[in-house]
Parts: C-alpha cells; structure tokens; sequence
C-alpha cells in the first residue's frame, strides 16, 4: 500500500508510477541523467563489486520509494558505473511519442493542475520555440520528428508549472509522486534534441574512412561562400545538426567583449560537452576513491570507472587490449615516457632518431634530450611547399643507425594529414618502429591502431573534448612487456622490499603513484560522445567547413595561407600582411572570436615557411559557417583598413 496518502479526485498512484517507469525507461543511460530523477540517483548496486561487497548491516539502502512498480525498476537500472556494464545498456533514444501517448491516456484519468505537470506553452519555453521548427530530422535520413502536441489535458495547464510546486489542498508536487521535476524534463528534453537522436554507430551501418574528406582542392577557383556553404548546409541535413550538437557545450553561450563566443582554437584544446562535466562531478559525488587498493564500495566504483575508461579508449583506436593503454597527463608526458623507457632501451651513441619537420615541440624535445644523454642524432623529413612530407627524402634518411621513427598524424601548425600509413610501413620495412602523434589527429578522423600498425600511439584528452591532465600512450604489447619502467612508487608495484622490488606488468607497471582518476574516467565520457554523433560524420562536417573558410580566406588582399597541403585537417593558419599576428588575434577577440596567434609550440616547420608566428583559426564540429562569415568579415576589415 501507498505511503502516500490520495487526495481526493486523483488516480490510482499505480497507474502514475507505471507513466514514472515510462519515462524512466526513456531516460538516457548516462549517470549524470539517473542523479537528477528522485529515486533513481543512488544506482543500487546489487550485489556489490566483487572486490569489494557490503558488510551485512552496512549497505546503503536505496531511497524509499513509493509504489512496488517504481521500486521493481529501480532495481533493474543498469548498475552504470561497473566496467563489465558499460556497454550494456547503450543511450537509447528517447520515444517522446510513446511518452506522450502515455500521458495521453493517464490524463484521461487524471487532472493535469493536479500535479504541477506541465502544459504546451511551458515545454515550448523550456525547449525555446525555434526548436520545434529549426530543428526536425530529415525524412529521408533520419525518423520523423516527434510530434510535440501536447494533449488537450495538459493544454489547459498553461502557466501553472511555474508556480511554486508546493503541496496544497488541490495540488500535489511531482515530486512526491516520483514524477520528474523541472531539470529533469529539461534534461530529457534536451536529450532528445541532441546526439541521442543519432543512431548508435553499428559497424555495418558505419561509412568506410573516407580520406577525401581531407582533400582540399588547391588548384580550384576560389568560390565565394554559397556553393561551399551549401555543402555544409548539406551535411547538416544529412544527419548532422549542428545547432543541436552546440546546446551539448555550455560554454558555447558564453560572451566575450558583449558577443557570442567563437571558439577557433580548438588545435589549442576543445570545450566540453556536458556529458563530460557532469560525468566528472558525479564520480566525485559518488566514486572517489583511490584505486586498485581497497575492499571497500568506493574504492570499487573507482576502480570500475576508471578501468571502464581504459576499455573505451581501447574500443575507441582499436586498440588489441586494455592492457596496451597507459594513463599518461597528455601527450607531452606519452612522448617523455616513450623517450625514457622505449627510447633509452634502444638508442645507443651514433645512433638516428627521425622526425618530421612539421613536429610540434612535445615530439621534438623528447627526443633531442635523449639523444644529447646518450650520443644520438636526429634526422628530420622535409616538407614540400605545401607542408607535406616528401617520402622519397624520408626513405633516403632510413639506415641502419634509424632506432626510433616518431611522426605527427596532423600538423597542429599547419593542419597537414601526412601519410602517417605509408610512412609506418616503410619504417618498419627497414625493421624500425613507428611512434604516432595522434595529438591533432584523434579527434578529427577515424583511428585504428592495428590497422595503422603503429608501435606506439599518443594522445590527449583535452584535444577530444574530454579534461586536461589526462592522455594516453597505446603501445604494442611486444613493446609494453620489455620496457622498464619511467617512475617508480605505488601502483606499478607487485611486491617491494628494501632489497628487491618486482613490478606489475602493462599499463599499471607505467602508472606509478595517484593517476588522474576524474579525468580519465571524464576522457572516457568524451569518447563515448564522440562516438555517438559519430566520427565519420565529424569528419565530413569539419572537412566542409574547412573548405568553405579556406575559399572565404585565400582571396583575401594580404592574407598568406601557410599550410596549403591537399589533404588537411581543422587548421588554417596565415599571416596578413601590414599586421603582426597578435593584432589580427586582438581585433578578432574583440568580436569575441578566439584563435592562437603566435608560434604554436611549433617553431621549425613555421620557419621552414619563413615566418617565425601565424594566426590559427582551427575548427571542431560544433563551429559553424556563420562563425566562418563574422571572422571572415574581421579580416576582410582589417585588410581595408591597411590599403586605406
Ligand atoms: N599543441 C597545442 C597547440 O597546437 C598547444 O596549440
């Protein structure tokens, strides 16, 4: 029986938990969504970990609950933050017309007012009015857009669901029924307004990796705006929305100098969706602890968490295993690790190291500290006019004394796509291994480590829309396995005593001390968002968009490109000339429009174009042709004002 008692006049409380179930149902599967819905925010975890199961007597119970029905589905809810389930219960999408048709028939029964539910008017203001109309999915490619009428029922309820929810003679609040409140419908709803709407990437159904999406057309006639911006408007019809993928950043809203921010430093890091701050706060709402070390819950939630992360980002490059993921804090710190441990193990005086000439300062230094500690040199491939590298200069500096070749994916000074493919498979036809730069590259095309056969893969979190602090060293188990290890202390450790110590194998044996347990779980969050808009479909977006800024900025009086490669990605670098790069930065700040202005960490290959600084505008797929236009328009002032 009902704890609650039943005013007069209202149903039968089964039939409403039976609608909460419903719409529980609905719900997205992301632990952040769970928090909000009363009932269902402490996720209860039946049966506990294994490493760690409840002492009789101390279980956390779940929260009380009304009805037999609400308490049966909650105990079904997917128990999110255990490893062994994080695939199984992927974001579903939301059936807002079942849900409807639901509330349709329990208001039949039920008085609307009654409950503080809301009306027509007040979902409209929730969503905003232009989301009805903006933003239905295309017929074709994707299901019809929900039909948002609401029932006459609840019509009548208009203006009521902002009045204060307090209990009264007449009224009762949502929430002591168990029914979502406010946040929750605003979460739900935006929800479906956003990449749930997508379908989950199944293999079958995911487009091949399709380079020409990097290929931009350098001999072509500039083409001023429309036919290009048509084909952005193109790909956003066939599935990609960009206006919803936008309201998932809420950063995206923010001003700058009285405008709408536009962020074109994404090569610099990428903003966050909300998916991955609330994925942060929950784990330390509900998860922190250390890891690895400890039979209690917390201690497995962790541990869950961040080894669940592991697993994505394997699944997310393809990688063979979990086991060949280091947790590093960036790129940076991948490339040092692989220096001292792979590196110091193979190089030897007189030996070569090779990079490129497009490498950013993390897959320069590295390699220059430890060929000054041991006696070694480093042979750099050129570039060609263009900024792309000449593999036939490339074969020619591989000789017997080539111990280690590292090269970037992309170029974060220039956006140039090397032919990182070609370029593993000829090292390792003169039996030497090739280190990845994934830092620029990761984000913007699909990865796969094995098919790529890389040694060794390094990336950053803060680039995939994901936190700082965390990143990633993917190496081949052969690798892994021989290496000793960089850092020593907890963690890496299977036994110490002050004579001997033995160590764990791959990843922890690279992982000493405290990890940045948040953030890497934070990473995994990102992964997970990415994959769900879709990795090819980023890829066609930021391609079109690159395009359309490169066409809009080439004919521009006084606007150099540098980087004009035919296969690129996200960067557009140039100077202007009569200006300094940090003015070009400055006047575009004051429409609020941010980019790198400067050397980019990246000083040898700005050289080889004989400039020591260029401005950067670099794209991810939630900018947009409009934001193109307005920094397009900037530039086009300033150079006036120059021939002026
Ligand atoms: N490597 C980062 C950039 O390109 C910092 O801006």
């Amino acid at each position: 029986m009902s704890e609650y008692p039943e005013p007069s006049g209202l149903p039968d409380l089964e039939n409403l938990a039976s609608l909460a179930n419903e719409m529980f149902q609905a719900l997205p599967n992301a632990a952040p969504f769970f928090a909000g819905i009363s009932g269902l925010q402490a996720a209860p975890n039946a049966g506990g970990h294994p490493a760690a199961r409840p002492q009789a007597g101390v279980t956390s119970a779940p929260p009380p609950m009304t009805s037999p029905a609400v308490e049966r589905h909650a105990s079904a809810a997917p128990n999110y933050y255990f490893a062994e389930n994080a695939n199984q219960y992927p974001l579903a999408p939301i059936h807002l017309e079942q849900l409807i048709s639901q509330v349709e028939q329990t208001a039949a029964q039920v008085s609307p007012q009654a409950f503080g539910l809301p009306g027509e008017a007040d979902l409209r203001e929730l969503l905003g009015e232009n989301r009805f109309v903006t933003q239905a999915p295309a017929a074709a490619t994707r299901p019809a857009a929900p039909d948002l009428k609401v029932p006459h029922a609840l019509e009548s309820h208009v203006g009521n669901y902002h009045q204060p929810q307090s209990v009264g003679s007449d009224r009762v609040a949502a929430q002591s029924l168990h029914l979502p409140g406010e946040s929750d419908i605003q979460q739900l709803l935006a929800a479906e307004f956003s990449v749930t709407r997508f379908d989950a990437p199944a293999s079958a159904a995911t487009p091949a990796p399709d380079s020409r999406f990097y290929f931009l057309d350098s001999g072509a006639q500039p083409v001023f705006g429309n036919t290009l911006k048509t084909n952005v408007f193109a790909a956003e019809q066939q599935g990609f929305d960009v206006n919803a993928i936008r309201r998932d950043f809420p950063i995206l809203a923010e001003r700058v100098n009285g405008k709408p921010l536009v962020w074109f430093d994404n090569a610099a890091t990428t903003h966050k969706p909300k998916v991955v701050i609330d994925r942060i706060s929950y784990f330390y709402e509900h998860e922190n602890s250390n890891i690895h070390r400890a039979a209690h819950e917390l201690a497995a939630r962790a541990t869950d968490a961040y080894e669940g992360a592991r697993n994505k980002v394997a699944k997310f490059i393809n990688a063979r295993s979990a086991d060949d993921i280091i947790f590093v804090r960036g790129t940076t710190e991948g490339i040092n690790l692989i220096a001292n441990t792979f590196g110091k193990q193979r190089v030897g005086e007189g030996d070569e190291i090779i990079v490129s000439q497009l490498e950013h300062h993390a897959n320069i230094v590295p390699w220059y500290l430890l060929a000054q500690r041991v006696g070694a040199k480093i042979r750099v491939i050129p570039v060609d006019d263009n900024g792309q590298i000449l593999l036939d200069e490339y074969r020619k500096l591989i000789n017997s004394r080539t111990k280690i070749i590292s090269v970037t994916q992309v170029s974060n000074a220039l956006g140039t796509v090397t032919p990182i493919k070609e370029i593993i498979d000829i090292g390792h036809s003169f039996g030497v291994p090739v280190i990845v730069d994934g830092a620029q590259s990761v984000s913007h095309m699909r990865v796969n480590v094995q098919a790529l056969d890389a040694d060794f893969f390094v990336f950053s979190g803060h680039k995939i829309f994901g936190p700082t602090g965390i990143g990633v060293v993917y190496g081949k188990a052969e690798h892994l396995q021989h290496l000793e290890p960089w850092q020593g202390g907890g963690n890496m450790i299977a036994d110490v005593t002050f004579e001997r110590v033995v160590f764990q194998g791959a990843p922890n044996r690279f992982e000493a001390g405290t990890g940045n347990i948040a953030d890497a779980v934070g990473l995994g969050a990102a992964l997970d968002y990415v994959d769900r808009v879709g990795i090819e479909r980023i890829a066609r977006y930021e391609h079109d968009l690159l395009d359309y800024a490169t066409h809009r900025l080439r004919p521009i009086p006084g606007v150099r490109i540098i980087g004009t490669a035919a296969d690129k990605a996200s960067v557009l670098s140039f100077t202007l000339a009569g200006y300094k790069t940090e003015e070009v930065g400055a006047e575009l700040n004051r429409e609020g429009i941010a980019v790198r202005s400067g050397h980019h960490c990246a000083q040898p290959i700005l050289r080889r174009f004989g400039v020591e600084a260029t401005v950067r505008p670099s794209f991810a797929f939630y900018n947009t042709c409009e934001e193109i236009d307005l920094f397009i328009s900037v530039v086009q002032r300033l150079a006036s004002a120059r021939r002026n």
